[in-house]
């Protein structure tokens, strides 16, 4: 495969400059001014358009088994849903029954991926329990490239970890130099709060939030910044929600503690009034940590533009109607999660760049760079520059649409971003060298994607 994209500026490691990129078999080979087309080059004019590195969603849920029923993905629909979007790299989180083996974990969820997606992937691998085989299995998985790991502070009773388990995972990490990558909710409180509320009769999905507020996120985030800090590990805290869980962080890494914090598009642009409608249309947008109160979203977005906070995510997790009326009873039943793998980078372009939050070098190191540095894929990924993958997107800024789940290509029955408008979209984008999406539609190889290895 021969591309040559033409007349385009291109947006990467802090830095633009318009410039022709020429693209053959499946790396950049050339950057500069009025490249020539080699013969049977297939040229794209990119004018008025920025090329940005493919995207990185370093945290999403495809195959989930999970409070009872399962993320409607699969590795074939979700990659076709982030490519159009614009994400060509996704980490997703293996995430065993804490009952499970391991390694079968391993060999189902790699078994599913494997010649099932269409863009490249990778794992946090999932500790939800310790023992000795365990261990192994994370000393095999961290030898054959699978870099992070993931714990869950919350869960209590599936996939949450005892204070015993996580401080043998981080030592491990620490010794293996693997992150460490944790979901930071004080399981224990989530639970005793969670049966107070029913206990008053309060069932409705408006009780999320409160069922774990935003002083047990914080507690979560300075829990586990302190095993980090005992065992001297890399830590990655996903999905943080609020202003006290970043002052937690933060407050961690000026003690010089090696952490990484990670923001995802619903905490950024949705807010907790969404969950308080009634019935099922509020348990669509049930999800863990919970929307929080607006008045966060302008303390995340400048710590976002600033760095303090390195990267932007989804926590794509997408249940059905179907699957969110599970928890018409109590509001601990609903299927925890919000779809978001198609609409990240656009949500982040529109209200990011676009409304003047965030830098357009900025928004392209915090959806791509940054996450490949962290998590051991750059300069493969993350980059436009020559000898990198070419993966890149091809973005129009002039466009202007809307969300809904009656245009989006999720495998699901609604959308958490229903009628909001979005400024830019993008036009082209490719893997590995290869035209995956052009003009909105998936035009690439199924099931053509790799497994990173880190
Ligand atoms: O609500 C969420 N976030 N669902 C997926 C599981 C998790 O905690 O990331
Ligand atoms: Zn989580
Ligand atoms: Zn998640």
């Amino acid at each position: 495969m021969t591309l040559l994209i033409k007349n385009g500026e291109i947006v990467s490691d802090g830095k633009r400059h318009k410039a022709d990129v020429l693209v053959e078999g499946e790396q950049i080979s050339q950057i500069g001014e009025n490249l020539s087309a080699p013969a049977g080059a297939t040229v794209i004019d990119a004018s008025g358009k920025y090329i940005f590195p493919g995207f990185i969603d370093p945290h999403v849920h495809i195959h989930l088994p999970f409070m009872g029923t399962f993320a409607k993905d699969t590795h074939a629909t979700g990659s076709v849903t982030a490519l159009i979007g614009g994400t060509t790299t996704y980490i997703e989180m293996l995430a065993p029954a804490g009952s499970e083996k391991l390694r079968d974990g391993w060999e189902h969820w790699n078994g599913l991926a494997s010649g099932n997606s269409a863009c490249d992937y990778t794992f946090h691998i999932g500790v939800t329990r310790w023992d000795a085989e365990t261990e192994q299995t994370l000393r095999e998985l961290a030898g054959q490239g699978m870099k992070s790991f993931k714990v869950f502070l919350a869960y209590k009773g599936a996939f949450g970890i005892d204070d015993q388990a996580l401080y043998q995972v981080c030592k491990l990490a620490a010794e293996l130099g693997v992150v460490v990558t944790a979901h930071c909710e004080n399981a224990d409180l989530v639970a005793e709060l969670q049966q107070k509320l029913l206990s008053e009769g309060k069932t409705g999905p408006e009780w999320h939030e409160p069922s774990r507020p935003e002083s047990v996120e914080a507690e979560g985030t300075a829990h586990f910044a302190t095993f980090i800090e005992m065992t001297g590990a890399h830590g990655y805290v996903v999905h943080l929600s609020n202003a006290r869980a970043l002052d937690a962080a933060l407050d961690a890494k000026k003690r010089g503690v090696k952490l990484d914090i990670e923001v995802v598009i619903p905490h950024l642009t949705l807010d907790k009034t969404y969950a308080e409608r009634p019935g099922v249309e509020g348990a669509k947008y049930v999800m863990s940590p919970p929307l929080r109160d607006k008045g966060n979203q302008p303390r995340l977005w400048a710590a976002l533009e600033s760095g303090e906070i390195d990267t932007v995510a989804t926590d794509h997790c997408p249940f059905d109607i179907e699957q969110k009326h599970l928890g018409d009873r109590q509001f601990t039943q609903i299927p925890n999660g919000i779809p978001a793998i198609e609409d990240r980078v656009n949500l982040l372009y529109t209200y990011g760049v676009s409304r003047g939050k965030l830098s357009l070098e900025r928004f392209v190191d915090a959806a791509s760079t940054r996450t490949a540095q962290i998590f051991g894929l750059y300069p493969r990924k993350g980059t436009v520059q020559v000898g990198s993958d070419a993966d890149l997107v091809i973005y129009d800024p002039g466009y202007r649409g809307t969300i809904s789940a009656a245009t989006s290509h999720v495998n699901n029955d609604y959308s958490g971003f229903e009628g909001v408008e979005i400024d830019g979209k993008p036009e082209v984008v490719t893997v590995r060298g290869e035209v995956a999406v052009q003009g909105g539609q998936f035009v690439g190889t199924p099931g053509r994607g790799r497994l990173l290895r880190r």
